[in-house]
C-alpha cells in the first residue's frame, strides 16, 4: 500500500509516526517525574519544583528533537520529489526547443514516470508528424519543380507565396520575388486583372501574356481560387497564408506553338498566292484560246508558250513542296556513304551548261584530288544544282561562277561563288527561310519558287554538313558547303 504511494506519501506518514511516538514517550516522561514528586512523602515544595523544571526541560528538549526530525523529514521529501520533477522540466525544455530526440527519464515516483511516458510518446508522435510533413513538403517541391507548366501561388492579399522552377525559366521573376505582389514582380496589367478577376469568380480565368523583354515568352496562364481543406481540420490553423482564400496560377508557355502557328499560316497563305499566279496565268491564256486565239498561228504559239512556262512553274512549286515536305517529315532518311564529290559536281555542271550558255555565264569547276566525304549522292545533286541554278539565274548576263571544292582539316567543303550583284546584308539571316525572296518579283519571273535554299539547307543538314553565305553588294555571292570527310 505504501510502496504504491510513492517516496513523498511514505515520508509524510514516517514523520507522523515520529511525531506521535515521541509526543507520547515525552508526555510518559513528564507525568512520570511529576508522579515520583507526588509519591515522596511529605515532599517539600523544593522537591516538586524541581521536578517541575526537570520534566520542563525534558519536554522542550523532547520538543526540540520532533521538530528537527519534522524539519529533516520535509527537506527529504522535497529533495527526492523535486528531483524528478527538475529532471522533467529539463527534457520538456529540451523537446520544446526543437530536439525531439530529448526523452524525459522514466525514474521517480508513479506519477512523474507516467508523466515522463506520456511526454515521451507526445515528443515521439510530434516528430514522426514532422518527418511526414516533411517528406510530403520534399515530394511536393520534386513535383512542383518537376513540372514543364509554371506555378504560381498566392495569399488572401495577393503575395506570392511560391513560384516554381518552370515559372522562374519563363518569367522573369527575381530571386526577392517572394512576398511580393504580381504587378510588381512580373509587371504585367493583363495578368494582374485576370488575378482580380479570379479572386472574384468561382470559375478559373483564361489569359494570354508576353512576359519577359529580351526573349519574350508567350504564355497562356489559367488563374483558379485555391481550396481550403475540407472543414479546416488539424492543418488548418498552421499556416493561414497557406491554408486561407488565395489563388493559383498555372502557366503553359505556348511560344513556340503560336510560331509554329504563324509558320503554318504564313506557309499556307504563300503556297496559295505562289499557285494563284500560274493557275490564273494557264486559265486566262486557255480562255482567250477559246475565245478565237486558236484561229492565228502567231496569238496561238504565244498563248500556248504561256501555257507551257506557267505550268512548268506549276510543276516545279509541286516538286519542290513534296520534296519539303518528304524531307521536313520526321521519318525522312539518307543514305550516307563515302562519295567522291567531283563527280557529283561534273554531273550537275553539265547538266546547267546549256541554261548558263544561254546566259553568256561562264561555269568554271575546280575540284582535284579530294578525300570523299560522307554525304547522300542524290542530295548532294540536288543541293549542287539549286545552288547553281541560283548563281546563273541571280548573277546575270556575262557573271562568272565557279564551283570550288575543297578538302579542309575534317571536312569536305564545296563553294559556289558568282561575281554577280550580290545579296544585301539585311537579307542574309533569312534567306534559308520557305519563300523568302530578295526579289520576288524577279525570282518568279525566272522561274524561282523561294524554296530552293530551304530545302538545301535541309538536304545538308540531313547529311551532318552546313551551309553559309557570304555576298557583297556590287561583288558577289558565296555559298559555302561543309560535309564531314569520310574516316
Ligand atoms: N547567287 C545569288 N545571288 C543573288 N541572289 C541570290 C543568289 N542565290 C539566291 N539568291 C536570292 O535568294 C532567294 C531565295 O533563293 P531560293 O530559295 O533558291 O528561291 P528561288 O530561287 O526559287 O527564288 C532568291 O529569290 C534570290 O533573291
Ligand atoms: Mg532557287
Amino acid at each position: 500500500m505504501l510502496r504504491r504511494r510513492g517516496i513523498g506519501a511514505k515520508l509524510v506518514v514516517a514523520a507522523a509516526l515520529v511525531l506521535g511516538v515521541a509526543g507520547l514517550s515525552l508526555e510518559r516522561l513528564a507525568a512520570r517525574d511529576l508522579e515520583s514528586a507526588l509519591l515522596a512523602e511529605q515532599s517539600p515544595r523544593a522537591a516538586v519544583d524541581a521536578a517541575l523544571l526537570r520534566s520542563r526541560r525534558t519536554l522542550l528538549v523532547g520538543m526540540g528533537s520532533v521538530v528537527l526530525v519534522a524539519v529533516a523529514a520535509g527537506a527529504a521529501a522535497t529533495f527526492f520529489i523535486t528531483r524528478p520533477i527538475r529532471r522533467l522540466t529539463r527534457s520538456a525544455l529540451a523537446m520544446s526547443e526543437g530536439d525531439l530526440s530529448a526523452r524525459a527519464p522514466l525514474r521517480g515516483p508513479g506519477e512523474l514516470r507516467e508523466l515522463a511516458r506520456a511526454l515521451n510518446h507526445l515528443t515521439s508522435e510530434l516528430s514522426r508528424s514532422i518527418a511526414e510533413a516533411r517528406t510530403e513538403r520534399y515530394l511536393l517541391a520534386s513535383i512542383l519543380d518537376g513540372m514543364s507548366e509554371g506555378v504560381l501561388v498566392l495569399d488572401g492579399e495577393g503575395h506570392i507565396l511560391l513560384a516554381n522552377r518552370a515559372l522562374r525559366a519563363m518569367a522573369p521573376l527575381g530571386d526577392d520575388a517572394l512576398g511580393r505582389s504580381v504587378i510588381e514582380a512580373l509587371r504585367n496589367a493583363r495578368l494582374t486583372e485576370a488575378i482580380a478577376l479570379a479572386g472574384r469568380r468561382d470559375e478559373p480565368v483564361d489569359v494570354e501574356v508576353e512576359l519577359g523583354r529580351t526573349l519574350p515568352r508567350r504564355l497562356l496562364v489559367r488563374v483558379s481560387r485555391r481550396k481550403s481543406p475540407a472543414g479546416g481540420g488539424p492543418g488548418a490553423a498552421v499556416d493561414d497564408a497557406v491554408e486561407g482564400p488565395g489563388l493559383i496560377a498555372v502557366f503553359h508557355d505556348v511560344t513556340d506553338l503560336r510560331r509554329l502557328e504563324t509558320i503554318r499560316t504564313d506557309f499556307v497563305a504563300n503556297v496559295s498566292h505562289e499557285l494563284r499566279t500560274p493557275v490564273t496565268a494557264i486559265s486566262t491564256a486557255a480562255e482567250t484560246l477559246q475565245l478565237g486565239a486558236l484561229q492565228d498561228p502567231h496569238e496561238a504559239a504565244e498563248f500556248v508558250d504561256v501555257i507551257d512556262r506557267h505550268a512548268k512553274r506549276l510543276r516545279q512549286l509541286v516538286d519542290d513542296l513534296l520534296d519539303l515536305s518528304k524531307i521536313e517529315a520526321k521519318t525522312f532518311r539518307l543514305a550516307l556513304s563515302d562519295l567522291e564529290v567531283a563527280p557529283a559536281i561534273e554531273h550537275v555542271t553539265h547538266l546547267l551548261a546549256e541554261s548558263a550558255r544561254r546566259r553568256r555565264v561562264t561555269l568554271t569547276v575546280d575540284a582535284g584530288a579530294l578525300p570523299p566525304a560522307r554525304c547522300d549522292r542524290r542530295a548532294l545533286e540536288q543541293v549542287l544544282m539549286n545552288l547553281l541554278d541560283n548563281a546563273i539565274k541571280y548573277a546575270g548576263e556575262g557573271a562568272h561562277v565557279t564551283v570550288k571544292a575543297r578538302s579542309l582539316e575534317e571536312q569536305v567543303t564545296i563553294a559556289v561563288a558568282d561575281d554577280g550583284p550580290g545579296i544585301p546584308p539585311h537579307h542574309l539571316g533569312r534567306i534559308f527561310e520557305r519563300f523568302y525572296r530578295v526579289d520576288a518579283g524577279r525570282s518568279r519571273d525566272l522561274g524561282g519558287t523561294g524554296l530552293g535554299l530551304a530545302i538545301v539547307k535541309h538536304l545538308v543538314e540531313l547529311m551532318n554538313g552546313s551551309i553559309e553565305v557570304e555576298s557583297a553588294i556590287g561583288r558577289g555571292t558565296r555559298f559555302t558547303v561543309r560535309l564531314a570527310r569520310a574516316a
